[in-house]
């Protein structure tokens, strides 16, 4: 049986882009836009249209480029920003209005101080209004993770009544659980009225460094559309990253799910992203940082050189990095440095070997990483006749 299919939702230039420092320009999202359409997300949020002129131009630039993916613009549940949105996204080919409102107590008191059944009514009446002007409207439940289930089952049912197709079920505060926020969606499936009309939507952010957990124990439990950003970048500790769980579904295919990414791309997109935002990749970043696919211990060192899925769980080349490194350090072992002199020109006998690796210690100990012009360096301080 073919796997099913998760869309990827990329929402880096609206969720990523509120990240302080991070502002970019017209010019700047539509060639990210356009790197997004050829990674082959589903959606691109292309930005939240009311907040600036510079944001409505930016969705209006992005829808009218766009081949592929559907453009998605965010407003509240007010009827402006939905006018505004529907304005910015005329261009595009496959519009999506992104509405929604709190609903989880907190939000219900503090933001809006209102009743819950207030709280429906404006829900209800900004999906039947943003259905006046596109036919895919998705509906947010903002705060969704810590609003009661069977509340938010009854808010989904009227989301649905009032013409929603994908339903978004937040954890804006990145509070969940992976347990607590895949029973939430098992249970919206089973409890939502007209469910089988719209798809559960995961959007998790990473406060607690579940994001990724919680978005993959959502699609675990039926939901089919991830929200997510290149790197993981957005407010606070961020949202889930896209290449982390583009990878988790390919590299587990007894989940029978997987996205339409082109993951070879991944690599290259993450790095450019980070260039245009001007914000750096952690290097143990999972799938895309400097040391993803880097070994500088001497037993995987080892183990890596004998055969690579000792210590790889995924092919570098499947997201677009070159080759995995061996980086020496002291830490490295014998197996290691001969690997790299080799790879440089040096054929040496085991004799030579060890000589050349007393050197080498004494050298790394010095240093943080042991670099090939080094590596030269020592093998003519050995003093040994080398065959080249
Ligand atoms: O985190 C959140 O709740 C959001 C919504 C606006 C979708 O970003
Ligand atoms: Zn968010």
């Amino acid at each position: 049986m073919d796997n099913q299919k998760v869309q990827i939702f990329d929402t880096t230039l609206r969720d990523g882009e509120q990240v302080p420092g991070c502002k970019l320009n017209t010019a700047q999202k539509l060639v990210i836009a356009r790197r997004l359409d050829e990674l082959g997300v589903d959606v691109i949020e292309a930005g939240f249209p009311i907040s600036s002129p510079g944001d409505f131009n930016s969705v209006e630039a992005i829808a009218k480029v766009v081949e592929n993916a559907t453009v998605c613009a965010l407003t509240r549940a007010v009827k402006e920003d939905i006018d505004v949105a529907a304005k910015a996204l005329q261009y595009a080919k496959k519009p999506r209005i992104h509405t929604g409102i709190g609903t989880s107590d907190s939000h219900i008191k503090y933001k809006f101080n209102a009743s819950r059944d207030e709280i429906i009514n404006r829900a209800a009446e900004a999906i039947s209004y943003a259905k006046t002007f596109v036919d895919d409207v998705e509906f947010y439940a903002e705060d969704a993770g810590r609003t009661d289930n069977e509340f938010l089952a009854y808010v989904c049912s009227e989301a649905i009544k009032a013409g929603a197709t994908v339903l978004n079920i937040p954890d804006t505060t990145g509070y969940c659980l992976p347990d607590e926020y895949g029973a939430k969606i098992k249970y919206l499936k089973e409890n939502v009225i007209g469910i089988e009309k719209a798809i559960l939507s995961c959007h998790c952010h990473n406060d607690l460094g579940l994001a990724t957990a919680n978005s993959i124990a959502g699609v675990i439990n039926g939901a089919r559309q991830i929200e997510c950003t290149i790197n993981g970048i957005g407010e606070r500790a961020g949202n889930t990253a896209l290449e982390e769980v583009v990878m988790i579904l390919r590299q587990h295919p007894t989940l029978g799910l997987d996205t339409n990414i082109n993951s070879k791309l991944l690599y290259d997109t993450s790095r450019m992203v980070s260039e245009s935002m001007g914000m750096f990749v952690q290097p143990n970043k999972a799938i895309v940082g400097a040391n993803a696919f880097a070994h500088s211990s001497g037993i995987h060192q080892d183990g890596v050189i004998k055969n690579r899925e000792t210590y790889e769980i995924m092919n570098p080349h499947d997201v677009g990095v070159t080759e995995s490194a061996i980086v020496l350090t002291a830490r490295s072992g014998r197996a290691a440095l001969a690997y790299r002199a080799k790879k440089i020109g040096y054929e040496l006998t085991k004799l030579q070997l060890d000589i050349v690796y007393l050197e080498f210690l004494k050298y790394a100990d010095k240093k943080k990483e042991v670099i090939d012009g080094d590596v030269h360096q020592i093998i003519k301080d050995s003093n040994i006749s080398i065959l080249v």
